[in-house]
């Protein structure tokens, strides 16, 4: 008879198997760096620096991208800033998130206004827009949206330029004058956010609702780069766009029976971010859900209950429970997963289903972190950065589940040479600020170049 154990087998990943996973990134990633249309699409951001503390000014960020929806007004002095984020919009709801294009920049569009209307704001100010998905950028305030990502689906929006989609919304609603200054991905945010306060930051992550990583590499490395190069421009951050890995089945043999469940049957976007599904917020509790399915069937959880309808039901069981089970079960008892149990309809848990609940969650999870920490040593590494590198990290997930830091940082010592000197430092804000500090850095070019 099969054990909890045997059907969480696949998911300890070794330090052999992760070495060969980061093997074949690396692989990937260079195949990204040479052509256009590869799985990893490693995309040129046009931002060739880091902030150098002299940016000056005030600048509004919009911020779409996962759970939330913001608007901020922020004001640069060098190294200090103020900010404002009132007032604080919904998030943006399914409906939205799966209307036209039309509707959800006009959605944004109202938004802005809004808030310009309530911050009393009358100067025309310069935007920086983080749009947290992945942009085939070619400037920095041109782009277009190569696939939605993470339960968006907006319809009109792919392929077409996203500044300029924004812009007709603003023209649509008369009155609100701003410049958009710059497009930016919230990985790159969150670089620039960290690079302000720290030189050795070179690397920017998002651990959320959905998974990325951006990072400056070597204009010579990126050979698909056909552009003019400027005297002095050795730099570009590249968003890696990582939660593709795998789409072309180069992770076939780790991807589990529950992974393939969930991209085929879950998801809105089969096939696609398959990387993302194994690692990030959106995802992880749907992979918890569907593994108690399976442990329910084989008689090993749950006995007492033949129906257990809300664990049938997809989505249910929400990624915000992994932190909840790992924050809360203070002793033996586990009173967090008994209360989680509860609320998902088993009122008759016993000791050993808390347990076995308990144990799925921490395979999942303990598995992301080591699979993030193979993405982030692969960078490092390439970059040649293991001695002294900073990586600016986001997002719910790292920053609510009480275990994820550790566990990044255990697989991050297991997967890079001994003493390596790679920290993990959390983000400053990194879709508000860095989206007005690109704004800044942007500003601060136009206005040397028409001196
Ligand atoms: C998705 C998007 C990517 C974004 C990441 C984190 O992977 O495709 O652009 O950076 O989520 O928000």
């Amino acid at each position: 008879m099969t054990t909890v154990d045997a059907v969480l087998e696949p998911f300890v990943l070794s330090k052999e198997r992760l070495q060969e996973i980061k093997k074949r990134l690396l692989s990937e990633m260079e195949d990204g760096l040479a052509r256009e249309g590869a799985t990893i699409r490693m995309l040129p951001t046009y931002v060739h620096d880091l902030p150098d503390g002299t940016e000056k000014g005030k600048f509004l960020a919009l911020d779409l991208g996962g759970s939330n929806f913001r608007v901020l007004l922020i004001s640069l002095d060098g190294r200090s800033y103020t900010q404002t984020d009132e007032p604080k919009f919904e998030p943006l709801s399914d409906d939205v998130k799966a209307t036209t294009q039309e509707a959800l920049f006009d959605h944004i569009a109202e938004c802005l206004q809004k808030f310009v209307d309530a911050n009393g704001i009358t100067e025309k100010l310069p935007l920086g827009f983080t749009f947290s998905f992945p942009v085939l950028q070619t400037g920095l305030t041109k782009g277009t949206l190569i696939k939605w990502t993470k339960g968006f689906r907006a319809v009109g929006a792919e392929k077409h330029d996203i500044i300029e989609l924004l812009r007709a919304a603003l023209k649509r609603r008369q009155g609100i004058e701003v410049d958009v200054v710059a497009l930016v991905n919230d990985t790159t945010g969150t670089m620039m956010s960290n690079a302000l306060q720290d030189a050795d930051c070179h690397v920017g992550l998002i651990l959320g609702t959905g998974t990325n990583a951006c990072y400056m590499e070597r204009l010579d490395a990126v050979k698909k780069w056909s552009e003019p190069r400027k005297p002095g421009v050795e730099h570009i951050a590249i968003n890696t766009e990582w939660g593709a890995f795998g789409d072309n089945g180069t992770l076939d043999d780790v991807f589990t029976e529950f992974d393939n469940y969930l991209d085929q049957n879950v998801s809105i976007n089969k096939g696609d971010q398959k990387f993302e599904k194994t690692i990030s917020g959106m995802y992880l509790g749907e992979l918890v859900r569907v593994i108690c399915l399976r442990l329910h069937s084989l008689g090993l959880l749950f006995k007492d209950q033949a129906d257990i309808p809300k664990f049938q039901t997809a989505w249910e069981f929400l990624s915000k429970y992994l932190s909840d089970i790992e924050t809360g079960d203070v002793d033996e008892s586990l009173p967090a997963t008994r209360a989680i149990l509860s609320d998902m309809g088993v009122a008759s848990a016993s000791d050993d289903d808390c347990r076995a609940v308990r144990r799925v969650c921490e395979a999942v999870s303990t598995r992301a972190a080591h699979l993030a920490a193979a993405g982030v040593s692969t960078i490092v590494e390439k970059i040649d950065k293991t001695r002294k590198c900073s990586v600016a990290v986001d997002g719910s997930l790292y920053k609510k589940h009480p275990k994820f830091a550790a566990r990044m940082d255990a697989g991050l010592d297991m997967l890079l040479p001994a003493g390596h000197g790679v920290k993990m430092q959390e983000a400053t804000d990194g879709s508000g600020r860095g989206a007005a500090l690109v704004a800044a850095v942007a500003c601060r070019l136009t206005a040397t170049a028409s001196a």
